[in-house]
Protein backbone atom coordinates (compact mmCIF):
# COMPACT_ATOMS: atom_id res chain seq x y z
CA UNK A 1 0.00 0.00 0.00
CA UNK A 2 1.22 3.25 -0.95
CA UNK A 3 1.15 6.36 0.79
CA UNK A 4 2.05 10.75 0.04
CA UNK A 5 4.51 12.03 2.35
CA UNK A 6 4.24 15.54 2.10
CA UNK A 7 6.81 18.33 3.91
CA UNK A 8 5.45 21.36 3.92
CA UNK A 9 6.02 25.31 3.11
CA UNK A 10 6.94 25.02 -0.01
CA UNK A 11 5.37 28.17 -2.47
CA UNK A 12 4.51 26.58 -5.56
CA UNK A 13 5.97 28.08 -9.07
CA UNK A 14 6.76 27.32 -12.68
CA UNK A 15 4.12 25.54 -15.04
CA UNK A 16 1.72 22.62 -15.22
CA UNK A 17 0.06 21.05 -17.84
CA UNK A 18 -3.98 19.40 -17.09
CA UNK A 19 -4.43 15.53 -18.12
CA UNK A 20 -7.28 14.85 -20.21
CA UNK A 21 -10.56 14.66 -17.99
CA UNK A 22 -11.66 11.57 -16.17
CA UNK A 23 -15.72 12.49 -16.35
CA UNK A 24 -15.52 12.87 -19.86
CA UNK A 25 -12.87 9.77 -20.58
CA UNK A 26 -15.09 7.09 -18.40
CA UNK A 27 -18.59 7.79 -21.02
CA UNK A 28 -16.52 8.21 -23.65
CA UNK A 29 -15.14 4.98 -23.35
CA UNK A 30 -18.12 3.28 -22.67
CA UNK A 31 -19.98 5.14 -26.01
CA UNK A 32 -17.43 2.67 -28.26
CA UNK A 33 -20.01 -0.37 -27.04
CA UNK A 34 -22.57 1.70 -29.38
CA UNK A 35 -20.17 0.89 -32.72
CA UNK A 36 -18.51 -2.03 -34.23
CA UNK A 37 -14.81 -1.59 -34.60
CA UNK A 38 -11.78 0.24 -33.66
CA UNK A 39 -12.16 3.71 -31.75
CA UNK A 40 -8.27 5.54 -30.81
CA UNK A 41 -8.80 8.08 -27.81
CA UNK A 42 -6.48 10.52 -27.49
CA UNK A 43 -5.38 12.35 -24.28
CA UNK A 44 -6.57 9.62 -21.93
CA UNK A 45 -5.53 10.31 -18.23
CA UNK A 46 -3.28 7.43 -16.82
CA UNK A 47 -5.58 7.28 -13.54
CA UNK A 48 -7.03 3.89 -11.77
CA UNK A 49 -10.98 4.42 -12.80
CA UNK A 50 -10.00 4.64 -16.44
CA UNK A 51 -7.66 1.80 -15.86
CA UNK A 52 -11.00 0.01 -14.43
CA UNK A 53 -13.34 1.47 -17.35
CA UNK A 54 -10.41 -0.58 -19.99
CA UNK A 55 -10.65 -3.83 -17.45
CA UNK A 56 -14.59 -3.64 -17.86
CA UNK A 57 -14.64 -3.09 -21.32
CA UNK A 58 -11.96 -6.18 -21.98
CA UNK A 59 -14.28 -7.82 -19.87
CA UNK A 60 -17.25 -7.49 -22.43
CA UNK A 61 -14.79 -8.96 -25.08
CA UNK A 62 -13.76 -5.71 -26.79
CA UNK A 63 -9.76 -5.23 -27.04
CA UNK A 64 -8.28 -2.87 -25.45
CA UNK A 65 -4.52 -1.13 -25.95
CA UNK A 66 -2.94 1.94 -24.58
CA UNK A 67 0.18 3.52 -25.32
CA UNK A 68 1.59 7.06 -23.98
CA UNK A 69 2.91 10.10 -26.12
CA UNK A 70 5.07 12.79 -24.82
CA UNK A 71 2.29 15.30 -26.35
CA UNK A 72 -1.14 13.35 -26.65
CA UNK A 73 -0.94 11.77 -23.31
CA UNK A 74 -2.44 8.44 -22.93
CA UNK A 75 -3.79 6.71 -26.28
CA UNK A 76 -6.65 4.16 -25.85
CA UNK A 77 -7.65 1.66 -28.69
CA UNK A 78 -10.82 0.23 -28.09
CA UNK A 79 -12.02 -2.76 -30.58
CA UNK A 80 -15.48 -3.72 -30.14
CA UNK A 81 -16.29 -6.07 -33.10
CA UNK A 82 -16.32 -8.85 -31.32
CA UNK A 83 -17.99 -7.74 -27.93
CA UNK A 84 -20.69 -10.33 -27.25
CA UNK A 85 -20.39 -10.50 -23.25
CA UNK A 86 -23.20 -7.98 -22.15
CA UNK A 87 -22.44 -8.30 -18.05
CA UNK A 88 -20.52 -5.74 -15.76
CA UNK A 89 -19.57 -7.57 -12.73
CA UNK A 90 -19.96 -6.96 -9.10
CA UNK A 91 -16.04 -6.41 -8.88
CA UNK A 92 -15.78 -4.05 -11.46
CA UNK A 93 -18.95 -1.36 -10.47
CA UNK A 94 -18.07 -2.03 -6.62
CA UNK A 95 -14.49 -0.60 -7.73
CA UNK A 96 -16.29 2.27 -9.80
CA UNK A 97 -19.64 3.18 -9.90
CA UNK A 98 -18.81 5.09 -13.13
CA UNK A 99 -18.95 1.79 -14.51
CA UNK A 100 -23.17 2.06 -15.03
CA UNK A 101 -22.25 3.78 -17.74
CA UNK A 102 -22.30 0.73 -19.87
CA UNK A 103 -26.15 0.29 -19.23
CA UNK A 104 -27.31 2.37 -22.02
CA UNK A 105 -24.73 1.42 -24.98
CA UNK A 106 -25.61 -2.55 -24.18
CA UNK A 107 -29.14 -1.67 -23.74
CA UNK A 108 -29.44 0.17 -26.92
CA UNK A 109 -26.76 -1.69 -29.40
CA UNK A 110 -27.21 -5.74 -28.03
CA UNK A 111 -30.65 -5.53 -26.77
CA UNK A 112 -29.41 -6.81 -23.28
CA UNK A 113 -27.27 -5.31 -20.82
CA UNK A 114 -26.79 -6.75 -16.78
CA UNK A 115 -24.88 -4.41 -14.84
CA UNK A 116 -24.51 -5.06 -11.19
CA UNK A 117 -26.30 -2.32 -8.54
CA UNK A 118 -23.30 0.00 -7.45
CA UNK A 119 -24.85 -0.08 -3.48
CA UNK A 120 -23.99 2.89 -1.84
CA UNK A 121 -20.16 4.48 -1.84
CA UNK A 122 -18.07 6.70 0.46
CA UNK A 123 -19.58 10.18 -0.36
CA UNK A 124 -23.45 9.11 -0.25
CA UNK A 125 -26.20 6.18 -1.31
CA UNK A 126 -26.21 7.71 -4.84
CA UNK A 127 -29.39 5.46 -6.32
CA UNK A 128 -29.46 4.99 -10.29
CA UNK A 129 -33.45 4.78 -10.55
CA UNK A 130 -33.22 8.12 -12.63
CA UNK A 131 -31.12 6.00 -15.28
CA UNK A 132 -33.55 2.89 -14.94
CA UNK A 133 -36.71 4.89 -15.48
CA UNK A 134 -35.35 6.72 -18.48
CA UNK A 135 -34.92 3.27 -19.88
CA UNK A 136 -38.41 1.86 -18.80
CA UNK A 137 -39.63 4.90 -20.88
CA UNK A 138 -37.90 4.11 -24.12
CA UNK A 139 -39.27 0.46 -23.40
CA UNK A 140 -36.72 -1.69 -21.80
CA UNK A 141 -37.70 -4.04 -19.54
CA UNK A 142 -35.78 -3.64 -16.35
CA UNK A 143 -35.83 -6.39 -13.59
CA UNK A 144 -33.82 -6.33 -10.09
CA UNK A 145 -32.47 -9.44 -9.34
CA UNK A 146 -29.55 -10.74 -7.28
CA UNK A 147 -27.96 -7.36 -6.92
CA UNK A 148 -27.99 -6.90 -10.60
CA UNK A 149 -30.01 -4.70 -12.34
CA UNK A 150 -31.32 -6.50 -16.06
CA UNK A 151 -32.35 -3.75 -19.51
CA UNK A 152 -34.00 -5.68 -22.22
CA UNK A 153 -35.38 -4.20 -25.00
CA UNK A 154 -35.71 -5.56 -28.91
CA UNK A 155 -35.09 -1.93 -30.07
CA UNK A 156 -35.28 1.26 -27.68
CA UNK A 157 -38.53 3.25 -28.78
CA UNK A 158 -37.66 7.56 -28.73
CA UNK A 159 -39.58 9.16 -25.61
CA UNK A 160 -39.39 12.00 -23.37
CA UNK A 161 -38.26 11.91 -20.09
CA UNK A 162 -37.90 14.37 -17.65
CA UNK A 163 -34.92 13.92 -14.64
CA UNK A 164 -36.56 14.01 -11.24
CA UNK A 165 -33.01 16.00 -10.30
CA UNK A 166 -29.88 16.71 -12.19
CA UNK A 167 -27.78 14.05 -12.60
CA UNK A 168 -24.53 13.61 -15.02
CA UNK A 169 -24.10 9.76 -15.92
CA UNK A 170 -27.75 9.38 -15.84
CA UNK A 171 -27.70 11.98 -18.65
CA UNK A 172 -25.13 10.21 -20.66
CA UNK A 173 -26.71 6.88 -20.17
CA UNK A 174 -29.97 8.00 -21.87
CA UNK A 175 -28.15 10.21 -24.32
CA UNK A 176 -26.17 7.05 -25.42
CA UNK A 177 -29.30 4.84 -24.95
CA UNK A 178 -31.36 7.42 -27.86
CA UNK A 179 -28.41 7.67 -30.10
CA UNK A 180 -29.41 3.96 -31.15
CA UNK A 181 -33.21 4.24 -30.17
CA UNK A 182 -35.93 4.69 -33.03
CA UNK A 183 -37.57 7.93 -33.18
CA UNK A 184 -37.22 10.98 -30.97
CA UNK A 185 -36.51 11.32 -27.73
CA UNK A 186 -36.30 14.81 -25.51
CA UNK A 187 -34.59 15.04 -22.12
CA UNK A 188 -35.60 17.66 -20.00
CA UNK A 189 -33.31 19.03 -16.96
CA UNK A 190 -30.68 17.77 -18.18
CA UNK A 191 -27.17 17.81 -16.46
CA UNK A 192 -25.03 20.61 -18.57
CA UNK A 193 -21.86 19.34 -17.58
CA UNK A 194 -19.15 20.31 -19.99
CA UNK A 195 -18.15 16.30 -20.07
CA UNK A 196 -21.98 15.81 -21.19
CA UNK A 197 -21.25 18.06 -24.02
CA UNK A 198 -18.40 16.55 -24.95
CA UNK A 199 -19.90 12.98 -24.87
CA UNK A 200 -22.80 14.46 -27.16
CA UNK A 201 -19.87 16.11 -29.54
CA UNK A 202 -18.60 12.72 -29.64
CA UNK A 203 -21.30 10.62 -30.30
CA UNK A 204 -21.78 13.07 -32.80
CA UNK A 205 -18.93 12.14 -34.53
CA UNK A 206 -19.82 8.94 -34.20
CA UNK A 207 -23.13 9.54 -36.49
CA UNK A 208 -25.74 10.67 -33.62
CA UNK A 209 -28.07 13.38 -34.34
CA UNK A 210 -28.07 14.99 -30.71
CA UNK A 211 -28.80 18.62 -30.09
CA UNK A 212 -29.02 20.87 -26.86
CA UNK A 213 -26.23 18.96 -25.22
CA UNK A 214 -24.48 22.00 -22.95
CA UNK A 215 -28.11 22.82 -21.92
CA UNK A 216 -31.17 21.33 -20.06
CA UNK A 217 -32.97 20.05 -23.39
CA UNK A 218 -31.45 17.46 -24.99
CA UNK A 219 -33.01 16.16 -28.13
CA UNK A 220 -32.09 13.28 -29.44
CA UNK A 221 -33.14 11.77 -33.48
CA UNK A 222 -32.24 7.98 -33.41
CA UNK A 223 -30.03 6.72 -35.83
CA UNK A 224 -29.68 3.00 -37.01
CA UNK A 225 -25.97 3.13 -36.80
CA UNK A 226 -22.93 4.64 -35.14
CA UNK A 227 -19.40 4.70 -36.91
CA UNK A 228 -15.90 4.21 -34.11
CA UNK A 229 -13.80 7.13 -34.64
CA UNK A 230 -11.11 9.04 -33.82
CA UNK A 231 -10.98 11.51 -30.22
CA UNK A 232 -8.99 13.88 -28.16
CA UNK A 233 -10.78 14.20 -24.72
CA UNK A 234 -11.35 17.67 -22.87
CA UNK A 235 -8.75 18.62 -20.18
CA UNK A 236 -9.82 18.11 -16.19
CA UNK A 237 -11.42 21.46 -14.88
CA UNK A 238 -11.72 19.50 -11.49
CA UNK A 239 -7.58 18.65 -11.79
CA UNK A 240 -6.91 22.30 -13.32
CA UNK A 241 -9.08 23.66 -10.05
CA UNK A 242 -7.14 21.54 -7.74
CA UNK A 243 -4.34 23.33 -8.94
CA UNK A 244 -4.92 26.64 -9.37
CA UNK A 245 -6.12 26.28 -5.42
CA UNK A 246 -2.44 24.46 -4.65
CA UNK A 247 -0.87 27.67 -6.19
CA UNK A 248 -3.52 30.20 -4.00
CA UNK A 249 -3.22 28.32 -0.74
CA UNK A 250 0.97 28.34 -1.06
CA UNK A 251 1.17 32.02 -2.01
CA UNK A 252 2.76 30.58 -5.21
CA UNK A 253 2.72 31.62 -9.03
CA UNK A 254 1.62 28.95 -11.22
CA UNK A 255 0.58 28.85 -14.75
CA UNK A 256 -1.98 25.59 -15.07
CA UNK A 257 -2.11 24.83 -19.26
CA UNK A 258 -4.60 23.60 -21.16
CA UNK A 259 -7.34 23.83 -19.54
CA UNK A 260 -10.38 25.52 -20.73
CA UNK A 261 -11.30 28.49 -18.81
CA UNK A 262 -14.96 28.46 -19.82
CA UNK A 263 -15.49 25.37 -17.88
CA UNK A 264 -14.09 26.98 -14.79
CA UNK A 265 -15.80 30.05 -14.59
CA UNK A 266 -17.79 29.14 -10.87
CA UNK A 267 -14.47 28.12 -9.25
CA UNK A 268 -12.41 30.64 -10.84
CA UNK A 269 -14.96 33.99 -9.38
CA UNK A 270 -14.55 32.06 -5.66
CA UNK A 271 -10.60 31.88 -5.93
CA UNK A 272 -11.08 35.49 -6.97
CA UNK A 273 -13.60 36.55 -4.53
CA UNK A 274 -11.12 34.93 -1.87
CA UNK A 275 -8.96 37.27 -3.12
CA UNK A 276 -6.54 34.72 -5.72
CA UNK A 277 -5.06 36.80 -8.45
CA UNK A 278 -6.44 34.80 -11.48
CA UNK A 279 -5.49 36.14 -15.14
CA UNK A 280 -5.93 34.10 -18.53
CA UNK A 281 -2.66 33.62 -20.09
CA UNK A 282 -1.47 31.68 -23.23
CA UNK A 283 -3.63 28.48 -23.03
CA UNK A 284 -4.26 28.74 -19.70
CA UNK A 285 -4.77 30.02 -16.42
CA UNK A 286 -2.17 31.51 -14.06
CA UNK A 287 -3.06 31.94 -9.87
CA UNK A 288 -0.89 34.15 -8.13
CA UNK A 289 -1.67 35.17 -4.43
CA UNK A 290 -0.18 37.78 -2.93
CA UNK A 291 -2.12 39.55 -0.03
CA UNK A 292 -4.22 37.90 2.68
CA UNK A 293 -7.07 35.29 1.74
CA UNK A 294 -10.29 36.03 2.09
CA UNK A 295 -13.48 34.25 3.32
CA UNK A 296 -16.45 33.74 0.79
CA UNK A 297 -19.55 31.23 1.32
CA UNK A 298 -19.84 28.21 -1.23
CA UNK A 299 -22.89 26.39 -2.41
CA UNK A 300 -22.24 23.74 -5.06
CA UNK A 301 -24.32 23.50 -7.30
CA UNK A 302 -24.69 21.34 -10.92
CA UNK A 303 -22.74 23.25 -13.62
CA UNK A 304 -22.57 26.15 -14.24
CA UNK A 305 -22.70 26.81 -10.60
CA UNK A 306 -19.92 25.27 -8.20
CA UNK A 307 -18.37 21.98 -8.80
CA UNK A 308 -19.63 19.36 -5.52
CA UNK A 309 -15.98 17.79 -6.83
CA UNK A 310 -13.93 21.15 -5.57
CA UNK A 311 -15.65 21.62 -2.29
CA UNK A 312 -13.21 19.63 -0.30
CA UNK A 313 -10.28 21.45 -2.08
CA UNK A 314 -11.61 25.00 -1.44
CA UNK A 315 -12.37 23.78 2.45
CA UNK A 316 -8.68 23.77 2.63
CA UNK A 317 -8.30 27.16 1.08
CA UNK A 318 -10.74 28.39 3.76
CA UNK A 319 -8.72 27.77 6.35
CA UNK A 320 -6.00 30.11 5.18
CA UNK A 321 -8.89 32.66 4.42
CA UNK A 322 -9.17 35.56 7.04
CA UNK A 323 -12.95 35.44 8.87
CA UNK A 324 -15.49 32.80 8.82
CA UNK A 325 -16.12 31.18 5.55
CA UNK A 326 -19.98 28.49 5.05
CA UNK A 327 -19.58 25.59 2.47
CA UNK A 328 -22.71 23.99 1.87
CA UNK A 329 -22.86 20.80 0.07
CA UNK A 330 -25.85 20.30 -2.04
CA UNK A 331 -24.99 17.95 -4.18
CA UNK A 332 -24.56 14.29 -2.11
CA UNK A 333 -25.08 13.72 1.74
CA UNK A 334 -21.93 12.67 3.09
CA UNK A 335 -19.15 14.19 1.21
CA UNK A 336 -17.54 16.07 4.55
CA UNK A 337 -15.25 12.48 5.38
CA UNK A 338 -11.95 14.90 5.21
CA UNK A 339 -13.36 17.34 8.02
CA UNK A 340 -12.65 15.13 10.76
CA UNK A 341 -9.08 14.33 9.29
CA UNK A 342 -8.55 18.58 8.33
CA UNK A 343 -9.28 19.12 12.30
CA UNK A 344 -6.38 16.62 13.34
CA UNK A 345 -4.24 19.29 11.52
CA UNK A 346 -5.55 21.79 13.57
CA UNK A 347 -8.41 23.49 11.05
CA UNK A 348 -11.04 24.97 12.88
CA UNK A 349 -14.39 23.72 11.05
CA UNK A 350 -17.83 23.56 12.66
CA UNK A 351 -20.27 20.75 10.53
CA UNK A 352 -24.16 21.59 10.85
CA UNK A 353 -25.90 19.11 8.62
CA UNK A 354 -24.73 19.93 5.04
CA UNK A 355 -23.23 23.17 5.96
CA UNK A 356 -19.89 23.74 7.09
CA UNK A 357 -18.40 26.67 8.93
CA UNK A 358 -14.37 27.45 8.35
CA UNK A 359 -13.23 29.57 10.49
CA UNK A 360 -9.68 30.83 9.59
CA UNK A 361 -6.49 31.79 9.16
CA UNK A 362 -4.80 28.70 11.07
CA UNK A 363 -1.65 27.26 10.43
CA UNK A 364 -2.38 23.88 9.26
CA UNK A 365 0.22 21.05 11.26
CA UNK A 366 1.37 18.05 9.84
CA UNK A 367 -0.44 15.00 10.69
CA UNK A 368 -0.72 10.96 9.91
CA UNK A 369 -4.06 11.05 7.75
CA UNK A 370 -6.10 8.81 6.26
CA UNK A 371 -7.85 9.22 2.40
CA UNK A 372 -11.47 8.35 2.50
CA UNK A 373 -12.56 8.80 -1.02
CA UNK A 374 -10.94 10.70 -4.35
CA UNK A 375 -11.47 14.36 -3.78
CA UNK A 376 -11.20 14.15 -0.03
CA UNK A 377 -7.35 13.11 -0.95
CA UNK A 378 -6.91 15.53 -2.68
CA UNK A 379 -7.77 17.95 0.11
CA UNK A 380 -5.24 16.50 2.26
CA UNK A 381 -2.68 16.89 -0.20
CA UNK A 382 -3.30 20.05 -0.36
CA UNK A 383 -3.91 20.45 3.48
CA UNK A 384 -0.29 19.13 3.26
CA UNK A 385 1.29 21.46 1.13
CA UNK A 386 0.78 24.08 3.94
CA UNK A 387 0.78 22.08 7.02
CA UNK A 388 3.81 23.11 9.17
CA UNK A 389 6.01 19.74 9.60
CA UNK A 390 5.23 16.05 7.94
CA UNK A 391 2.19 14.77 6.39
CA UNK A 392 1.55 11.19 5.58
CA UNK A 393 -1.67 9.85 3.71
CA UNK A 394 -2.56 6.78 3.85
CA UNK A 395 -4.60 5.24 1.31
CA UNK A 396 -3.44 6.63 -1.43
CA UNK A 397 -5.43 4.36 -4.12
CA UNK A 398 -8.08 7.09 -3.67
CA UNK A 399 -6.06 9.63 -5.17
CA UNK A 400 -5.14 7.70 -8.07
CA UNK A 401 -8.24 6.96 -8.86
CA UNK A 402 -8.88 10.33 -10.08
CA UNK A 403 -6.16 12.35 -10.64
CA UNK A 404 -3.38 11.59 -13.46
CA UNK A 405 -0.24 11.78 -11.22
CA UNK A 406 -1.04 14.69 -9.04
CA UNK A 407 1.99 14.11 -6.55
CA UNK A 408 4.63 13.98 -9.72
CA UNK A 409 2.97 17.63 -10.93
CA UNK A 410 3.59 18.94 -7.89
CA UNK A 411 6.91 17.88 -7.18
CA UNK A 412 7.67 19.48 -10.12
CA UNK A 413 5.99 23.12 -9.25
CA UNK A 414 8.82 22.64 -5.88
CA UNK A 415 6.44 20.56 -3.64
CA UNK A 416 8.52 18.58 -1.68
CA UNK A 417 6.19 15.31 -2.25
CA UNK A 418 7.01 11.59 -1.84
CA UNK A 419 5.79 8.45 -2.07
CA UNK A 420 6.13 5.56 0.38
CA UNK A 421 5.48 2.18 0.66
CA UNK A 422 3.50 1.13 3.76
CA UNK A 423 0.87 -0.45 5.93
CA UNK A 424 -2.88 0.78 5.13
N1 LIG B 1 -29.17 10.67 -8.06
C1 LIG B 1 -30.32 9.97 -7.76
N2 LIG B 1 -30.78 9.08 -8.67
C2 LIG B 1 -30.15 8.83 -9.86
C3 LIG B 1 -28.97 9.54 -10.15
C4 LIG B 1 -28.50 10.46 -9.22
O1 LIG B 1 -30.91 10.15 -6.70
O2 LIG B 1 -30.63 7.99 -10.64
C5 LIG B 1 -28.64 11.68 -7.09
C6 LIG B 1 -27.31 11.25 -6.51
O3 LIG B 1 -27.45 10.38 -5.40
C7 LIG B 1 -26.71 12.59 -6.14
C8 LIG B 1 -27.24 13.52 -7.25
O4 LIG B 1 -28.38 12.86 -7.79
O5 LIG B 1 -27.17 13.01 -4.91
C9 LIG B 1 -26.27 13.84 -8.37
O6 LIG B 1 -25.65 12.65 -8.82
P1 LIG B 1 -25.11 12.42 -10.30
O7 LIG B 1 -25.88 11.30 -10.90
O8 LIG B 1 -25.06 13.71 -11.04
O9 LIG B 1 -23.64 11.91 -10.02
P2 LIG B 1 -22.86 10.89 -10.91
O10 LIG B 1 -23.30 11.02 -12.31
O11 LIG B 1 -22.90 9.55 -10.26
C10 LIG B 1 -20.91 12.49 -11.62
C11 LIG B 1 -19.43 12.48 -11.47
C12 LIG B 1 -19.07 12.77 -10.01
C13 LIG B 1 -19.64 14.13 -9.65
C14 LIG B 1 -21.16 14.14 -9.89
C15 LIG B 1 -21.81 15.48 -9.64
C16 LIG B 1 -18.74 10.95 -13.20
C17 LIG B 1 -18.16 9.65 -13.58
N3 LIG B 1 -18.90 11.20 -11.89
O12 LIG B 1 -21.39 11.45 -10.77
O13 LIG B 1 -17.66 12.81 -9.94
O14 LIG B 1 -19.39 14.41 -8.30
O15 LIG B 1 -21.43 13.75 -11.25
O16 LIG B 1 -21.22 16.44 -10.43
O17 LIG B 1 -19.03 11.76 -14.06
C18 LIG B 1 -15.59 12.71 -8.83
O18 LIG B 1 -15.04 12.87 -9.94
O19 LIG B 1 -14.95 12.80 -7.76
C19 LIG B 1 -17.01 12.41 -8.78
C20 LIG B 1 -17.60 11.88 -7.72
Amino acid sequence: MQNIVIKGGARLTGEVRVSGSKNAALPILASSLLASGRSVYRNVPALGDVRTMHKLLGELGAEVETKTEPKAGGITFVDTSKVENVEAPYDLVKTMRASVVVLGPLTARHGRARVSLPGGCAIGARPIDQHLKGLAAMGAKIELEHGYVTARARRLQGATIVFDMVTVTGTENLMMAAALAKGHTTLENSAREPEVEELARVLNKMGARIQGAGTSQITIEGVDELQPIEHTIIPDRIEAGTLLVAAAITRGNVLVRDCLPEHLDAVVAKLRAAGVEITPEDGGLRARAKGDLKSTDISTQPFPGFPTDMQAQFMVLMTRAKGQSLLTETIFENRFMHVPELQRMGADIQVEGRTVAVRGPVRLTGAEVMATDLRASASLVLAGLIADGTTKIRRVYHLDRGYDRLDKKLRALGADVRRTRGPM
